[in-house]
């Protein structure tokens, strides 16, 4: 039988998680009692460590390294893109109510099981609206990151104009996905349904799009999140809305805000002492997206010049840039 020492080792490797050295006191344990006699109670003890052994690379190979991605396969390719983000909150600058709103959608999927016992339902479809480069993309990524969920893309205008004719077929197969894998459901430029937009498009093929994707945001039971972005909400039909369960708009940065924004991207090189209210005004209707640009420019153009840090001047001249190609 195990001696004190034995146990203890075998205990203290527990509590470590020291699989290997559990393992291979279990097994003195067994060699020691089939040295005393007991054949039988040292078989048995081989055989359950096998066994839990086999077990355990299992299920390590299952939990650690690169995460397996379920690459989508057959009618599914071509309509979803996958991946894994390592995005999370802290990489967004966000206006406090649409931080708010996000950590809200976090803490109800991350207790989806609690709140499913009781009979209710997780908020599972948001609606992303704002102009561009004001992180809707970037927040879906950091859900899926917050979430450990693998991010599913799908962009909308892609799936009308590569299947005319059997977009609502499609849009099926990735409802079906929906239901069959847990995920971060991304339906990119959503307004592509407006019908408004289409330039080519056969209108009666977004309205019969447009019909399917309500239905299946209706009928959907799955437990993943479905998250749509678009930046022109004005030209979504009002019955969309009704389908989420919430609407986050994402407004262009205030001064503090784009200030925070600089700081976030700049935090790898040094700042100098430069006078915010220049930079604040120079920053005034940049999207988050832009003003990251301007910073990553101004970053580049003091390692270049080898100066010691980025000054005013150079945040302010990068981001008066921004503004003449915004308006160009
Ligand atoms: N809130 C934010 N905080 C920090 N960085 C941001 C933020 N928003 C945008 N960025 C930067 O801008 C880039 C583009 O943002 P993103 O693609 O998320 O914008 P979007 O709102 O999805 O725009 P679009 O409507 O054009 O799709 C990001 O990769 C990131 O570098
Ligand atoms: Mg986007």
């Amino acid at each position: 039988m195990a001696n004190a020492n034995q146990l203890k080792a075998l205990v203290k490797s527990h509590a470590d998680g020291d699989d290997t050295r559990f393992y291979s006191v279990a097994l003195q344990v067994a060699a020691g009692a089939a040295r005393s006699g007991q054949a039988h109670f040292a078989q048995d003890l081989r055989d359950l460590i096998d066994e839990l052994r086999k077990n355990s690379e299992q299920g390590a190979s299952k939990r650690g390294g690169p995460v397996p991605v379920a690459q989508p396969r057959g009618d599914l390719a071509g309509l979803l893109s996958v991946s894994y983000p390592s995005t999370r909150m802290a990489d967004l600058v966000l206006d406090p109510e649409v931080r708010a709103s996000l950590d809200r959608v976090i803490v109800e999927q991350r207790q989806h099981d609690r709140l499913r016992a009781k009979g209710f339902r997780p908020l599972r479809r948001v609606l992303l609206t704002g102009p561009p480069g004001t992180g809707k993309t970037m927040s879906a990524s950091a859900l899926a990151g917050e979430l450990r969920l693998p991010l599913f893309v799908i962009r909308l205008d892609g799936l009308i104009t590569k299947f005319m004719g059997e977009t609502a077929a499609k849009l099926r197969l990735v409802f079906d996905a929906l239901a069959e894998t847990r995920g971060v459901y991304l339906f990119d430029e959503v307004d592509a349904l407006g019908g408004e937009r289409g330039r080519d498009n056969d209108v009666g093929e977004i309205r019969r799009v447009l019909n399917s994707f309500l239905q299946f945001l209706e009928q959907d039971q799955s437990d993943s999140l479905l998250v749509a972005a678009t930046n022109h909400p004005q030209l979504l039909d009002r019955a969309m809305f009704r389908r989420f369960d919430a609407v986050i708009d994402y407004p262009l940065p205030t001064a503090p805000i784009a200030r925070d924004v600089i700081r976030n991207r700049l935090a790898g090189v040094r700042l100098g002492r430069v006078t915010w209210t220049q930079i604040d005004k120079a920053a005034v209707g940049l999207s988050h997206g832009e003003i990251t640009l301007a910073a990553e420019r101004a970053a580049k153009d003091t390692i270049l010049a080898e100066d010691e840090s980025v000054g005013t001047g150079r945040l302010v001249a990068a981001l008066s840039e921004r503004h003449s190609r915004t308006n160009s």
